[in-house]
This record gives structure tokens, sequence and C-alpha cells, in this order.
């Protein structure tokens, strides 16, 4: 294999790998834990494949001392899981569960034995349930409740974690969640994600006020961000490329970073965003230490009334399908390009988008370090005659997006550090079991873990930049 180019990775930088909470843990009625949207969701009939849930997924919770000892294997500085709210207050409000606590104080410990820098987000959609009950991210209560359940795990851990994040990808939790559907609760209802995307943010900034009065602490946020392009420079291509980008990454940038909500948005939603007080604005735009940003694929939307244009010029519309409720809305459809190669997801595979975005981050918002806090593919692994999974699709994602950072860098953007999506095979959502993610593969019926070629590769990565 050659050489990648490391250079521009200062000795510093922070190489890791990414789980979240109910994709791995299992263990979904011990230590005290309280129900979650995704327990009831994946309970639900139809809602994911094979009907998978989280009971099990990689039984972490009882497994994370041989997890931590891959990581201590695989060499990463650093590392990125979630916490489990319903673990720390089962119905989402109120005294803390002790055991929930202790479970995470002694992942901390693990990794810190290990030299590895823990990296908690604080949420990765597992609501409480009894939250939801009480309208879920579309009441304005939730965010209250979020900060205060924010304060409890920073109070718990801020005396040996020293980086955090707020919330990951609010996009996912407010859109997938609230209109499309495909994620819990399950709702499709645009007025709804608008409200839910208001109060997730409103969260974030009342969880950072909370945090900074008991932790001097970096603090985050993560968003799921990406470059929209138009099939074409057809008019209606242009203006439905530039709403898909306002729903996907302005609609939380401009807020975080401007104090506002982009104006385009305003108009064409209206309700909570158009409502939303400046003071709330100001909450939600206080400084923070360095933004995450999980980036796995690039956009092409084209306008519908233009599908047949872009199919003459070879480009791939799949319309077998109703259209969500997103596009439904803007009147748009994702298209692809022939020849563009696609991961396991279906999506396209483009580092240079990864290079694109940044520079845009950096140009149009801020010159806050930023953290790739995921970055991955699925492939279809398989374990060969040999025991081992040749994984050599993701040795190539993992590489080409390692290089378009350097690209980035080269550019000028401060790139702090890079988290593999995911350390271990599991929990794919509304995709169960699936779709393979991690490094490292996960055999569901014994649990048995086997390293992947890309872990070794990465583990080859990191071990050639930190000897520089
Ligand atoms: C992201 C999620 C993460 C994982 C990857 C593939 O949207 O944050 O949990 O499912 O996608």
């Amino acid at each position: 294999m050659a050489d990648l180019e490391l250079g521009n990775f200062g000795r510093d930088f922070l190489w890791g790998t990414a789980t979240a909470s109910y994709q791995i843990e299992g263990a979904v009625t011990e230590g005290g834990r309280g129900v979650s949207i995704w327990d009831t969701f994946s309970k639900s009939p139809g809602k994911v494949t094979n009907g998978d849930t989280g009971e099990m997924a990689c039984d972490h919770y009882h497994r994370y001392v041989q997890d931590l000892d891959l990581l201590a294997e695989l060499g990463v500085s650093t590392y990125r899981f979630s916490i489990a709210w319903p673990r720390i207050q089962p119905d989402g409000s109120g005294q803390p569960n002790q055991e929930g606590i202790d479970f995470y104080s002694r992942l901390v410990d693990g990794l810190l034995e290990r030299n590895i820098t823990p990296v908690p987000t604080i949420y990765h959609w597992d609501l409480p349930q009894s939250l939801q009950d009480r309208g879920g991210w579309t009441a304005r209560d939730t965010s209250y409740r979020f900060a205060d359940y924010a304060g409890i795990v920073t109070e718990a851990l801020c005396d040996r974690v020293s980086h955090w994040i707020t919330l990951n990808e609010p996009w996912c939790s407010a859109w997938l969640g609230y209109a499309v559907g495909v994620h819990a609760p399950g709702e499709r209802d645009l007025n709804a994600a608008v409200s839910a995307t208001h109060h997730l943010l409103l969260g974030h900034g009342l969880a950072l006020q909370k945090m900074r009065t008991v932790a001097d602490a970096q603090i985050g946020i993560t968003l799921n961000l990406s470059v929209v392009r138009p099939a074409s420079q057809d008019q209606a291509d242009v203006d439905v490329a530039r709403m898909v980008d306002g729903n996907l990454n302005r609609i939380f940038l401009d807020p975080i970073f401007k104090k506002s909500y982009p104006s385009d948005l305003v108009s064409h939603y209206g309700g909570t965003i158009e409502e939303a007080t400046s003071d709330d604005l100001d909450i939600i735009g206080q400084e923070i230490d360095f933004l995450g940003v999980n980036f796995y694929f690039p956009s092409i939307v084209t306008s519908r009334q233009n599908i047949d244009k872009a199919r003459a010029n070879g480009l791939y519309v799949d319309t077998s399908r109703q259209p969500n409720l997103i596009d439904a809305d803007f009147d748009s459809a994702g298209v692809h390009r022939m020849g563009v190669k696609r991961t396991a997801m279906d999506w396209e595979i483009e580092a240079g988008a990864l290079t694109e975005l940044l520079v845009r981050i950096h140009d149009e918002y801020s010159e806050l370090p930023i953290m790739i806090t995921e970055n991955g593919c699925a492939s279809h692994d398989y374990v060969n005659p040999s025991g081992e999974v040749l994984d050599d699709d993701r040795v190539e994602y993992l590489e080409s997006h390692i290089t378009a950072l350097s690209n980035a860098i080269d550019k000028g953007v401060d790139v702090a550090g890079y988290f593999v999506w995911s350390l271990l095979d599991n929990f794919e959502w509304a995709y169960g079991y699936s779709r393979r993610f991690g490094i490292v593969w996960v055999d569901y019926e014994t649990q048995r873990r086997i390293p992947k070629k890309s872990f070794h590769r990465y583990k080859e990565i990191i071990a050639a930049s930190k000897a520089r």
C-alpha cells in the first residue's frame, strides 16, 4: 500500500473512532435504564429492516473492556462515544440514576488508563420516551430538560473529560425523525420538524450555558453537513439546490455562527423559526470551541420538473418510491452520477467534496477548529475462509478522505481531529444490522470481534502520523 501524505497533520492531531450508545450498548433494561424513543420505534412493526432492535447490539455494555483494548491496539489518541440519556435520567428529568453515571465513569477511566482522550456526545438520538410522550423535540420544555441532563453528566465527568459534544446531527433528529419519519419518533409533519430544529438548537445553547458554569472544557456541536449541487445550471435546479442546502446546512450554521435563521428558509417555513426571538438566537449563537462535522457523501439534486432532462444528461434518478416530505415540499429529487462509485448505503463517494465543504465553512462561517467527528462507509463485508475481512473498499474510502482533509489543511482550514465511523459494526438505525460500517467485524451470534483490513490500515496511518 502506498504511503499517505501525512505531513499536514500536527503531532497533536486527534486520530479516533466514533460510536453511539444505542447502536452498540445493548443491555436496554439493565442498570436502571429507562425506555428511549429508539426502543419504541425499533419495536414498531415495519420501521427497521428485519425487525432488528438495539436490545443486544454489540453487547458493549458488558464487553466495553474488550472494546477499549481494541482501541488501545489501534493506537487512537481519542474516542467519541455517546451517553444514553435514559441511563442517566430514565424518565428524562429529575434525580440522576447513579448506576448509569457509574457505567460512563468506568468507560472514561478505562480510556484514560489507555491514554485515550474521551469525547462524549451528550445526545446521539436516544430521547427518553417519557419526554416524547410530552411532545419530544416539538416541545420547548425538552430544550430545558436537555440542558439539565447535560449539566448532570458534565458535573459527573468533568474532572476527567476535557472535550464534549452537545448534540449529534440535529438535522437527523428533526428531519428524519419528524418529517421523513424513517427515524424515531417516526412522525411526518413539516411544522413539527421546523419546531424540532429550533428546540434542538435551543437545547444546545442552554446546555452550553449550563456546562460553562460547571466545567472549563472544549465544547462543540456535531452537524451532518454536505455540499449540495444542482444537477444542471437550469434556474429551477439551481433554486432547488439552494433550498436543499438551506434545509441541510444553513438552517444550522446560520443560527450557530450568525445568530439568525436564513431569510429564505424563514419565509418558506414560517412557524417556530419565524417566531424565534433574538434572546433564543443569542443563546444558540454563543461561542463554541470547535465544530464537529460528520461527512459521508455529496448531494446532487434536480427540480422534479427537470427529471427527464437529468436522465437525458446521463444522471440516474430513482422515482420508484414516493418523494419524502422534504423533497415533496421543495419539488426536488436526488440524483446519482453514472460511473461514480457508491457505498453499500448507495451514497456516492467523492472525497473532494469534503475539502470543498470545509473550505466553505471556513470562508463563509468560521475559522474555528473543525473535528471530523464521523466519516466512513458501509461495504459488503464478509469473513473469508481464512477468517479475515478484506474490506478494500473501506480502506480506499478512508485513505481518500484523509487525503481530502490534508488538502483542506493546505487551504487554510484548521482541522483538529478525525474520527472513523465506526469502531464496530453496529445497529445502523432504520437499516438494523444489514449495513456494516465498522473497522471491526462483529459476529452478532457470538459477539466475536474481528479487526478488518481497514483496522490494520488505519493503525498504520495513525502510527506513521505519530512517528513523524
Ligand atoms: C450518521 C449517524 C451515525 C451513523 C452514521 C452512518 O448519520 O450519526 O450514528 O449511523 O450516520
